[in-house]
């Protein structure tokens, strides 16, 4: 298609679409700015498609069709977002992701829990999946059977809706999934295409016998090598080999096919207008495959989160996207986009690296680790921002940086195996309990399950009934989410750690999850145990105290928005990491101590940034902290951290 030749189109669409009126000169204007963009990306894609101007053009009516599709209260907050600063880098959000079905029972009970989360400062509510799904090959959700349907298990669509309108009401956000990569083999299309449909065969990639499967596993990673090792599936009714690189109920959809993208496009569309805030897109980095690579990562991936980002921007501006792409440091950056597409893609990405980071530095009480990464974190573009975190609902992958555990001195295959074995509990002195998490026997790769607590020891702590080991192991858990939650980035919070919940080993005994240890982590919510929180000298309430306030801290302080202010410290003490977050005058010293012995930090570490005071106060243990020249060192506790303020009434 000619160059110009979009603007007659565009123009042809808001024509038939009856779009024309002033009242949507701000959606013209947004249309017509991004049409050589949409036009540039799609041909990135399909450039020698015959379908090209069919199925251009029927993207282009889906954008006019769900601008016009968005209720006006929702265009009125796209608005009101766009007034505020960049909203999703505020330091007022704070998110939980939480399983509908474990955490409240169902949708319809779910309104009744938001007093709870906001009492800890929750703003974001993260619903795990909640679309059809089969009950004993659902991943969770993550094998989606129906994009519009909501799962008979949580309600109806009528129930959600009305958590969202439950949550506006307060103020809160609402985040959910859109699952690309993939359907449940039980999903429309993949029935259609059971029964030898062509249409729908041409959504899956499909082959007649295994020489292309071969070939293409040779190149690709098991993701779960002992519940569905291979990345391929024979499916009798078709005869035919099916790709399926997560679990063999789970199908890859064919993006090399513009139906498929138009269709998810669709499915995109139809939750932004439910109003969700944040969308987060599942497993982003498999979207496209390639012969002869690991099928992550590939830049035409990366080219449809573009197309998917300046096609919300122009419907439905209001809604960001949250890529979820757990791959090597370097790699996750290249979602928030490069280049003139810098802050066209991904508005927020997990910060992954620096959560196993954070599991590294406990394991080893060595933060060299960290601090030599941020290197590459630290390039995040400023208008993107991180969902931080400690725990979720997968495992902990060990994907840092290889080069700065050589650097550092370590051999990185044994550093692995020394975390892995930690956390698994396989070392005598390790007080964690957790499993190993896919194991691959060819490649010796595994991951790590477990919950926060018993991760920190507090399982073990209280099997043995000791209470010092409890107590260590909350300071473990409050120095990981303080540590997290005061980075740039919206903390979120995975539920039941923020009461304790430790391992819960029910999934053993359930068809359908029992081959999936990642459910060790997943509780089902006892709320006499939350009510607990409310109770002193409980592990509950300390816990969820600790978090009440430091939330509460970072809502009070703009520096803790995100504006690309944080700077790491040399802190000339291995255990010891910190930064410091800068508006104006206002710096806040961040510093925690990852050994279980007491440390010592020298006070060079303040003068050597800019702006320091001889006067901290600390917002944590709420008193002052006098750096005299006298004085060499601030002392730390085993696992204490430090919230420093240079300018209390400043
Ligand atoms: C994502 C989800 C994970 C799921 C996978 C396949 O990584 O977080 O739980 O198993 O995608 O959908």
């Amino acid at each position: 298609m000619e160059n110009r030749a979009i603007f007659s189109i565009i123009r042809s669409v808001l024509k038939d679409k009856g779009l024309e009126g002033k009242s949507h000169q701000d959606f013209i204007d947004r249309f017509i700015g991004n049409a050589e963009l949409l036009q540039y990306l799609y041909s990135q894609l399909y450039s020698n498609k015959e379908a090209f101007n069919h199925t251009f053009k029927g993207i282009l009516e889906l954008i006019a069709d769900s601008y016009i599709e968005r209720s006006p209260f929702f265009k009125k907050r796209d608005k009101e977002k766009d007034k505020k600063d960049i909203w999703f880098l505020s330091n007022k959000l704070a998110g939980m992701s939480l399983y509908v079905d474990r955490f409240s029972g169902s949708l319809k009970a779910m309104p009744d829990k938001l007093n709870y989360l906001q009492d800890l400062g929750v703003n974001l509510l993260h619903l795990m999946p909640l679309f059809e799904s089969p009950v004993n090959a659902s991943d969770g959700g993550y094998a989606v059977s129906n994009y519009r349907v909501i799962d008979k298990r949580f309600g109806t669509l009528e129930d959600l809706k009305s958590v969202q309108l439950a949550l506006q009401e307060k103020d809160m956000y609402l985040m959910i999934d859109i699952v690309l990569n993939h359907t449940s083999d039980q999903h429309e299309w993949a029935l259609k295409a059971k029964q030898g449909d062509p249409f729908c065969q041409d959504f899956y990639y499909l082959y007649d016998d295994r020489t292309i499967p071969d070939r293409m596993e040779a190149h690709l990673p098991d993701i779960f090598p002992e519940s569905s090792p291979g990345s391929f599936v024979y499916n009798k009714e078709m005869n035919k080999w099916v790709m399926s690189v997560f679990h063999n109920y789970q199908w890859d959809l064919n993006f090399t096919n513009p139906e498929v993208l138009k269709a998810m496009l669709s499915n995109i569309f139809f939750y932004a207008n439910l109003g969700v805030d944040i969308l987060r897109i599942d497993a982003p980095a498999f979207i496209w495959k390639q012969m002869g690579t690991s099928c992550q990562n590939l830049p035409e991936a990366h080219v449809i989160l573009q197309l998917i980002k300046a096609s919300l921007e122009i419907a439905t501006p209001g809604m960001a996207i949250l890529g979820e792409a757990i791959v090597a440091p370097r790699e996750i950056m290249e979602y928030f986009g490069k280049g003139f597409l810098a802050n066209k893609e991904c508005d927020l990405a997990y910060n992954a690296s620096q959560m196993a980071l954070q599991w590294d530095a406990l394991a080893t009480t060595d933060t060299r680790n960290m601090l030599a990464n941020q290197e590459i974190i630290q390039q995040k573009p400023y208008g993107a921002t991180w969902i931080n975190y400690t725990r979720c609902h997968d495992d902990i992958g060990l994907s840092f940086d290889d080069r700065y555990l050589e650097q550092l001195g370590y051999t990185p295959f044994l550093h692995r195996e020394y975390l892995k074995n930690y956390y698994a509990g396989l070392i005598e002195t390790s007080p964690s309990r957790g499993e190993l998490f896919a194991v691959n026997p060819r490649t010796n790769d595994a991951r790590i399950s477990g919950s926060l607590a018993s991760l920190c020891g507090l399982e073990k702590a209280i099997d043995k009934k000791d209470s010092k080991a409890i107590s260590t192991s909350i300071d473990k858990i409050l120095l990981m989410q303080v540590n997290s939650i005061l980075l740039g980035g919206i903390p979120m919070i995975f539920y039941g750690d923020e009461a304790g919940y430790t391992n819960d080993y029910s999934y053993l005994t359930e068809p359908g999850k029992s081959y999936d240890n990642r459910w060790m982590h997943r509780p089902v919510i006892d709320w006499k145990k939350n009510a607990k929180a409310g109770k002193k000298g409980t592990i509950e309430h300390a816990v969820f105290k600790g978090l009440q306030k430091i939330i509460g801290i970072r809502k009070d302080y703009d520096v803790f928005a995100d504006r690309n202010n944080v700077n790491w410290l040399e802190s000339h003490n291995r255990s010891i990491v910190g930064f410091v977050r800068s508006l104006e005058e206002k710096q806040v010293f961040c510093l925690f101590n990852y050994s279980p012995e007491p440390q010592n930090l020298t006070y060079y570490v303040f003068y050597s940034v800019r702006g320091h005071t001889d006067k901290l106060y600390d917002l944590w243990s709420e008193n002052y902290i006098k750096i005299g020249k006298d004085h060499e060192h601030l002392l730390f506790k085993p696992y204490q951290f430090y919230v420093l303020l240079n300018n209390k009434n400043g």
